[in-house]
């Protein structure tokens, strides 16, 4: 495994060149991560076909984090994202780790779950006794549609019948559980729980009694917790030394460890420390075409599954060894949604060397981890604020409409100085009144 010193000093060619020897992204496709112009015109079509009243499309940039390693393989990382600071902050981490072993991630299962809410106004003794059969006529009216995923190693693997009574009148659930092989599954799930509830409905109307099961709705669910991925890392304590050089590794795991510790017992500061995680896996997310709005919803539900909101790591120091830890429910995928149609998500796959939906997940949690670990590991010696405006200075510049001679003589200026707004604006207003 090699580690690579100094990328953000490379040229944007360099840059493609190294990915290209590094990752399954060719030449070509590299040209088109190249390309900064308006899209072709079949990636143009695409574009507009994906979404509604379509007036244009709206860029974001993308950087990678190198040196990610996991499960002892190296990957260079597509983050999209605005905000500065965040690639730079997960490459400082991802190498720190990978000199240290890298990244350990294993998945505990790719189960994922969908409903179909009823009401029913009969004795519940009979639906829990008619349940048995009702399940099997559900099952063999799902057969067909199931068939393409059932051969993908997919399909419905539970159907359960939940009592919600005591909670709503008359309310229950059919509580569906999927595997979606390498697709989050969004539409597959909810294409068989409208299946389902028609045939619920169906059987319900041929019954000729006066009770009657309503539909109420049917549709995913966005909490999967079993879904879920661990990924952590681990080294001996004395290790620690390299992050900082202003605080012995001993302070650095107790004072790291204390930080933790208060996201598991404070929201103010747990939803800040996920936040943080968050930086990295939705960067990944969006590079990869994913839905990162169902996986940020179900990561804080289950942030609070114990009846309080907490930090989604865990933090083990002992005398010889640091083992910092996250563990997440991530459905996404790589194949289905515009995984395969995006025209730089098919490179950002190509870059990531073609994973398979495990391997997202495994590499979206270590990213995470990265951010989390890099924000945290700043917060308890220098503070963020001096790296984050380092690499905030070139927005600020911007927004001021500097000139190049303008820009080189503020990145000179501010390289061993404190950057904030009012100073960068005074420098400028300095330097345009000749002072
Ligand atoms: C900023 O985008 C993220 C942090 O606030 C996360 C944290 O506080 O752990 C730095």
């Amino acid at each position: 495994m090699t580690i690579i010193s100094g990328f953000s000093k490379f040229s944007h060619k360099q840059r493609l060149a190294f990915l290209v020897a590094h990752s399954d992204l060719n030449d070509q496709q590299a040209l088109r991560l190249n390309d900064f112009s308006a899209p072709k015109e079949d990636q143009q079509r695409l574009l507009g076909e994906m979404v509604e009243n379509y007036i244009g499309n709206f860029p974001l940039p993308m950087g990678v984090v190198t040196n990610m390693v996991i499960n002892d393989e190296s990957y260079s990382v597509p983050f999209v994202t605005e905000e500065s600071s965040v690639i730079a902050a997960a490459s400082k981490a991802a190498k720190f780790w990978a000199e240290r072993g890298g990244f350990h991630a294993q998945i505990e299962s790719i189960t994922k779950k969908g409903q179909v809410h009823f009401s029913w106004n009969g004795n519940p003794e009979i639906i829990h006794e008619l349940f048995p059969e009702i399940k099997r006529i559900l099952t063999d009216s799902t057969l067909e549609i199931t068939d393409k995923m059932r051969k993908r190693g997919g399909g419905i693997t539970d159907i359960q019948l939940l009592d919600k009574t005591n909670e709503l009148p008359c309310y229950y659930q059919i509580d569906l559980s999927f595997e979606t092989a390498n697709a989050m599954g969004a539409n597959f799930i909810n294409t068989c729980l409208e299946k389902i509830a028609s045939v619920l409905q169906n059987l319900s109307e041929l019954n000729n009694e006066e009770t009657k099961v309503e539909i109420i709705m049917s549709i995913l669910s966005n909490y999967n917790p079993d879904c879920r991925v661990i990924c952590w890392v681990e080294c001996p304590v004395e290790k620690l030394s390299g992050w900082n050089k202003n605080l012995s590794y001993n302070s650095f795991a107790a004072k790291f460890k204390q930080s933790v510790d208060i996201a598991n017992l404070d929201i103010s500061r747990a939803v800040t420390h996920n936040k943080g995680i968050f930086n990295g896996i939705d960067a990944v997310l969006l590079a990869t075409g994913n839905d990162y709005r169902a996986t940020a919803a179900g990561a804080h539900a289950y942030a609070s599954r114990r009846g309080k909101y907490k930090g989604l790591t865990t933090v083990i120091v002992t005398e010889q060894t640091f083992r910092y830890e996250l563990e997440i429910p991530l459905a996404i995928g790589t194949v289905g949604g515009i995984t395969q149609i995006h025209p730089t998500v098919k490179n950002v796959m190509a870059i990531l060397k073609y994973p398979d939906a495990k391997k997202l997940m495994m590499i979206a949690a270590a990213s995470g981890l990265a951010n989390n670990f890099a924000a945290i590991a700043s917060l308890i010696s220098t503070g963020i604020q001096t790296g984050h405006m380092k690499m905030h200075l070139s927005n600020i510049l911007n927004q001021l409409v500097t000139t190049d001679t303008e820009r080189e003589l503020a990145n000179t200026y501010f390289s061993d100085k404190t950057v904030s707004n009012s100073a960068v604006n005074d420098f400028i207003l300095s330097l345009r009144s000749g002072i």
